[in-house]
């Protein structure tokens, strides 16, 4: 994202296709939907804040044997395009820069599988779809929607638990979502990752996607991407860590990219009773099906 004076002004939530986008999104949207890609592009998913970022950078170092430097010719959006991000924050829209890129590319999108152009099942690319509890997921959510100038106003704490338990946040229901590449997961082959299966073995999950890429690397390789890719790591590193965002857009001193990257710390901000009903809803909403989802480690 280059360098931007500009004020800018939060966007609004607007419904396209039956989701709720930013504004910059939905404007986009058709574009987007019409999009082909290259049999050899990745595509990696999720709903906002559940360790996108995280894979993305563990992506791009298994594609490049590890080497840290190549990793650091670009900030992390130019290396993997937010695939739906329109030209409005005065950066290039992600359909432009993957225009301009050769493939494979490594393509980020908080789309919901429905809205996934079908080229990426026909050509039969590459997907990983990352998830992440959805008590820690809200907290960072609200968080980054705080610091995140470009974003809609999240408001109170409160009313925004609201919102997420009744799915009515950015990128649709987090339960929609979810459920939406689990299900599909086996047909189109998408490697569906846990944030908390991270945390609890960075260096079992790596490897995991290093197969799931049909690639062979070595022992010392796969140890020198998970140090690379720790939380404290990756915060050092100014090209995966965000503070490449200007500082009109991203408000360093509301919160930060790097927030926390823990299991549980949703503990820190629910209230008991928030967090009772939030359980209740969530059972009734996830009932239908059987994701393993941890909410402590
Ligand atoms: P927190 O706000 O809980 O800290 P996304 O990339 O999808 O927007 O997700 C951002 C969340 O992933 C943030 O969570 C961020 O700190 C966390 N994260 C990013 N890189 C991480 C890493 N290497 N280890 C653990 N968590 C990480």
């Amino acid at each position: 994202m280059s360098e931007n004076r500009k004020v800018v002004h939060r966007s609004t939530a607007v419904m396209a296709k039956g989701i709720l986008l930013p504004d910059y999104t939905a404007s986009n949207i058709e574009a987007v939907c019409a999009f082909r890609p290259d049999p050899s592009d990745f595509l990696i998913a999720s709903y906002p804040k559940s360790g996108t970022s995280w894979i993305l950078e563990i992506v791009d170092l298994l594609l490049h044997n590890g080497d840290a430097e190549i990793c650091r010719r670009a900030s992390l959006s130019v290396r993997a395009p937010f695939f739906e991000m329109s030209d409005r924050l005065g950066c290039q829209s992600g359909l432009d820069m993957l225009k301009e890129m050769n493939p494979p590319r490594i393509i980020k999108t908080h789309l919901p599988f429905q809205l996934i152009p079908s080229g990426f099942w026909e050509n039969k690319c590459k997907t990983i779809y990352i998830t992440r509890n959805a008590k820690d997921t809200v907290v960072s959510y609200y968080q980054f929607q705080q610091m995140n100038l470009s974003s809609p106003d999240p408001g109170s704490w409160e009313g925004y638990l609201q919102r997420f338990m009744h799915g009515r946040c950015l990128y649709g229901p987090w339960y929609d979502h979810v459920k939406g590449y689990w299900e599909e997961r086996k047909k189109r082959n998408i490697l569906y990752l846990f944030y908390e299966d991270m945390k609890e073995n960075l260096c079992r999950e790596v490897t995991r996607i290093m197969r799931y890429l049909d690639l062979s690397l070595s022992d010392d390789v796969i140890n020198r991407i998970v140090e690379l890719t720790t939380f404290n790591n990756m915060k050092e590193n100014p090209m995966a860590n965000y503070t490449f965002v200007p500082k009109e857009i991203f408000d360093t001193s509301i919160s930060c990219y790097m927030r926390k990257g823990e299991v549980g710390d949703w503990k820190n901000h629910f209230t008991p009773q928030q967090s009772a009903e939030f359980d209740k809803v969530y059972e009734t909403k996830m009932k239908d099906v059987n994701i393993p989802f941890r909410t402590e480690l």
